[in-house]
């Protein structure tokens, strides 16, 4: 089955690479996958992440995001209005790889910690963010090239496609604009 899924790959790729793509992609290995959706919905990719990064949906419940995509006309301050049938294909796809629901051993750890009778519509506000950003000093977030804890792009360069290892992580120093514009005159 996971042969027949990837042997056109195979043939397309020269065979030290496409070795290492097999390897590399056993199709349901959660550890690999980390918080990344099993699946890419690409208008979600591109409306989701128009303004800020996609935010992986595995870090919610199911019914966050529900409750999210109806209220987009007033999201964080934001018109962030989709058509219905737009808002009706996102929704889906949020709720199916939701972390009560579609998500690998990662995600499913954030959907648990969060209480059975809450709805959190921030992940940043949610006890599992804290508790895996608790090396971080509150002050840090509050750093120039950061701004907020949901720019996660500042610290995790993968973020735009969703790998957010511990390999890929580089908290940004105090204020580096302003240290490097100071040091130039
Ligand atoms: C018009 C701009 C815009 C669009 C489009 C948009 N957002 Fe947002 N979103 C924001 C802003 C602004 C915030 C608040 C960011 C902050 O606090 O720094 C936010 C925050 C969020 C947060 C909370 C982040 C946290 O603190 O954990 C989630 C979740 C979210 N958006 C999901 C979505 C989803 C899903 C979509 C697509 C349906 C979407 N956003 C589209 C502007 C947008
Ligand atoms: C100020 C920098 C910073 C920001 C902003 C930030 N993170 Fe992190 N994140 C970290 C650090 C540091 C760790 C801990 C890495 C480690 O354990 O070595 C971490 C860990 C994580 C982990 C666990 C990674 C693993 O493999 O164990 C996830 C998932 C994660 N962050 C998601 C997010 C998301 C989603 C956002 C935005 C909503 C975000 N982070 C914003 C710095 C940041």
């Amino acid at each position: 089955m996971s042969f027949r899924r990837f042997a056109p790959v195979a043939v397309l790729v020269l065979t030290v690479t496409a070795t290492g793509v097999l390897l590399a992609s056993g199709p349901e290995d959660p550890e690999r996958r980390g918080v990344a959706p099993r699946t890419v919905n690409p208008t979600w990719r591109t409306e989701c992440g128009a303004c800020h990064v996609a935010y992986p949906p595995a870090l919610l419940p199911a019914r966050s995001w529900e409750k999210l995509m109806s209220g987009l006309a007033d999201h964080f301050g934001e018109d962030a209005s989709l058509d219905a049938a737009t808002a009706r294909e996102i929704a889906a796809y949020l709720v199916r790889e939701s972390g009560d629901r579609g998500a690998g051993r990662a995600g499913r750890k954030a959907a648990r910690a969060v209480a059975p009778g809450e709805t959190p519509l921030r992940i940043t506000g949610t006890r599992w963010f804290r508790h895996e950003h608790d090396e971080i000093a509150p002050g840090v977030w509050r750093r120039a090239a950061i701004g907020s804890a949901a720019n996660c792009g500042a610290c995790h360069e993968g973020a735009a496609e969703g790998d957010f290892s511990e390999r890929r992580v580089a908290v940004p120093r105090e204020d580096r604009t302003a240290a490097h514009a100071a040091g130039s005159q």
